[in-house]
């Protein structure tokens, strides 16, 4: 292992990637990448089928060689080094175990292959940890979706590696099994404190996994940051539509007033915390997220204050039980999206109602209206 070159600006062994590009004969898959994975944290790449997460996955493990840029692991260059060389494992949605060998075997497999002895008491820890100690002498096709990617799991990180990629990973299990699993992997990351970085494009996989989140679309990156940070204050359409879901309202901007930017909406008067405004004049894109959308029958009490637009009609109800989705027709024809916890408070609106809306201004956001705010919608993805 590389010692210290003896700055102490970088911390010991994070995952650097600068300038990353990767182009392919007429695509340029990967553009110009700058990211820094923290060591020893859960990183989540999250982006629609095509924007180049498993191509950049790929070039850290090396088995894609990049057009041009660099990837360090804290202060030494792995760019051109073999895959084997480099500490890095790769877990795949298509978990490809050694069908003839049992799940002893197929986790002891990277130890024999370096010509350790002494496997026995590893081995077992491993099997510990993802929990498959008594599966031990099961072969794969004996086990369940969900266990073959534990002893997947347990394989790779069996190696020590420093970083471990993960690609798609549970996209083959179902629903509930992969909320488990998303749990579970969540769990062995902590407890072996490497640096994971996740490839999902399941928004809520990434949310309830990672510490840290990059958004990536179109070969570069969009946003990065803690989930709850990038699900509150999306820069970008793209952002507030892929991670969750936004309601995006056509406002004109009036200018700066304090801690605060104002705007018109439909001639209403709202307001938005300057740190979560992202254009500062013409129009823009009032944003607010279905569940912080408030509803009551026309002059109800709502309790928020200010950012009050009358006019609407509920034009769809979908009961799902723990809350009801609503549609509410406004009356510039725009469709606002609200959701309710049912808490039993009141009853549900039917369909023809009519209904005031409102929120509360700290969870607005303003975006820059020269973006299609389509973008990330499952419809724009289509
Ligand atoms: N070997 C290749 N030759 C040419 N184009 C490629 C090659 N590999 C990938 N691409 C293209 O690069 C783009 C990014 O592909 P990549 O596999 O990285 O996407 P992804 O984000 O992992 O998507 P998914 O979620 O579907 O797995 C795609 O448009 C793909 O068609
Ligand atoms: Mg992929």
């Amino acid at each position: 292992m590389a010692t210290s070159a003896g700055t102490n600006t970088i911390a010991s062994r994070d995952l650097r990637l600068e300038s990353l590009t990767k182009e392919f004969a007429t695509f340029t898959a990967v553009k110009s990448l700058d990211l820094v994975v923290p060591q020893g944290k859960f990183f989540a790449l999250l982006g629609p089928s095509g924007c180049g997460k498993t191509t950049t996955l790929r070039m850290v493990a090396g088995l894609d060689t990049p057009t041009s840029g660099h990837i360090y692991l804290g202060d030494q260059e792995v760019t051109y080094d073999k895959p084997y060389k480099r500490p890095v494992n790769t877990v795949f949605q298509n978990y490809a175990l050694f069908p003839h060998l049992d799940i002893f075997e197929n986790v002891a497999f990277g130890l024999k292959r370096r010509g350790i002895k002494d496997i026995k008491k590893e081995v077992g820890d491993m099997l510990d940890l993802v929990e498959l100690t008594s599966q031990s002498t099961k072969k794969p096709t004996q086990m369940s979706g969900g266990q073959q990617q534990r002893v997947a799991l347990a394989r790779a990180l069996i190696n020590r590696p420093e970083v471990l990629l993960l690609d798609e990973p549970l996209g083959a299990l179902d629903l509930k099994l992969r909320r488990a699993m998303q749990i579970e992997l969540k769990r062995i990351q902590t407890e072996v404190g490497l640096t994971f970085i996740h490839v999902t494009h399941d928004q809520e996989e990434a949310m309830t996994m990672a510490d840290t989140i990059a958004v990536m679309n179109g070969g570069v990156i969009e946003q990065m940051g803690a989930p709850g940070e990038l699900y509150d204050n999306p820069k970008t359409t793209f952002v507030a539509n892929f991670l969750g879901q936004s309601n995006l309202l056509s406002g004109d901007i009036v200018g700066r007033d304090g801690q605060q930017v104002i705007a018109t909406l439909q001639g209403t008067k709202v307001s938005v915390l300057a740190d979560r405004a992202h254009a500062d004049s013409g129009s823009g894109w009032i944003g607010i997220r279905p569940e912080k959308v408030m509803l009551a029958e026309v002059g109800g009490q709502i309790d928020a204050p200010g950012n009050r637009i009358e006019g609407g009609v509920i034009s769809d109800v979908s009961f799902v039980g723990v809350s009801t989705q609503y549609l509410i027709r406004m009356p510039w024809g725009q469709e606002l999206m609200a959701f309710e916890q049912n808490t039993g408070h009141r009853g549900l609106f039917s369909v023809g109602t009519r209904v005031d809306v409102s929120w509360r201004p700290e969870y607005a956001f303003l975006l820059d209206a020269s973006q299609d705010a389509t973008a990330g919608t499952t419809d724009a993805d289509e």
